[in-house]
């Protein structure tokens, strides 16, 4: 079951700690009392391990644990069941993994969250990589379906199998959401505040449009974590969604 969805700015937006060593990731959480939810992505958790996720819920923060699980249905579920017992809230496998690696996964991370007192963690699937171009994408996995059908079709794979929610990029909410209501969450990064720097990121949309087109909530990297004053940054995307949201 996906936690309660919420229209707190705050809650609705993830900073994803990229490109920080894991010293400088707990400093720059610490000094946002603000931030509520942070991403950890397989850079800052091959570098800082563990102690890195324990060290955010110290904090306070709420732990995105952005590792792209892609096994064998025992080897997913056993780090479900770790990523779950380190008290991550949402978790990231991959929907190509298949249906029953999909529920073993699901089913260990909240039997583990559950003995560990903590609450059901929300995995989310990932369908295709937004890095992929379809052209190539078809041609060097020689998958005849165009991703254009294929997303849809991985995250009714994830739903069916009790996975509560996808990342996907802005402009593949809304379909997905018009196919899957909440409280099916769906995780969106690929966001830029008006005037933002695009940097390698070319599908974009603002907070307000993709909470709009139907995000639960949204992944923010770099216009927060390499603003010259990233408080004020993140302030200033939650003052867009609490506009809106009035
Ligand atoms: O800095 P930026 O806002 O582009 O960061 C986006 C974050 O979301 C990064 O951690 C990146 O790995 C992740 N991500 C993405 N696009 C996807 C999936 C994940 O940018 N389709």
């Amino acid at each position: 079951m996906a936690p309660q969805l919420t229209s707190d700015p705050a809650e609705q937006i993830i900073v994803a700690l990229d490109g920080m060593a894991p010293q400088q990731a707990l400093a720059f959480a610490a000094a946002m009392p603000e931030l509520r939810w942070v991403k950890v992505g397989l850079e800052l958790y091959v570098a800082g391990g563990p102690a890195v996720v324990q060290q955010l819920r110290e904090q306070g923060k709420r732990v995105f644990l952005d590792l792209k699980f892609h096994d064998i249905p025992a080897t997913m579920a056993g780090a479900c069941r770790s990523a779950a017992r380190l008290g991550a809230e949402l978790i990231t496998v991959h929907a190509c993994a298949g249906a029953e690696a999909l529920r073993a996964a699901q089913t260990a991370a909240c039997a583990s969250a559950a003995a560990a007192g903590f609450s059901e963690p929300t995995l989310l699937a990932v369908t295709v990589l937004t890095s992929w171009d379809p052209t190539r994408f078809a041609a060097e996995l020689a998958i005849g379906e165009p991703v254009a059908t294929y997303v849809p079709r991985l995250a009714q794979l994830a739903a069916a199998a009790g996975i509560g929610g996808c990342v996907c990029s802005p402009l593949e909410v809304a379909a997905l959401r018009a196919a899957h209501p909440e409280p099916f969450a769906l995780v969106t990064p690929g966001i830029r505040p008006a005037g933002a720097a695009l940097g390698d990121q070319q599908r974009v949309m603002t907070p307000a449009q993709a909470i709009e087109a139907g995000s639960s909530q949204l992944v923010i990297g770099r216009p927060i974590t390499a603003a010259k004053d990233p408080a004020a940054a993140f302030a200033a995307c939650c003052a867009e969604l609490a506009v809106q949201s009035e």
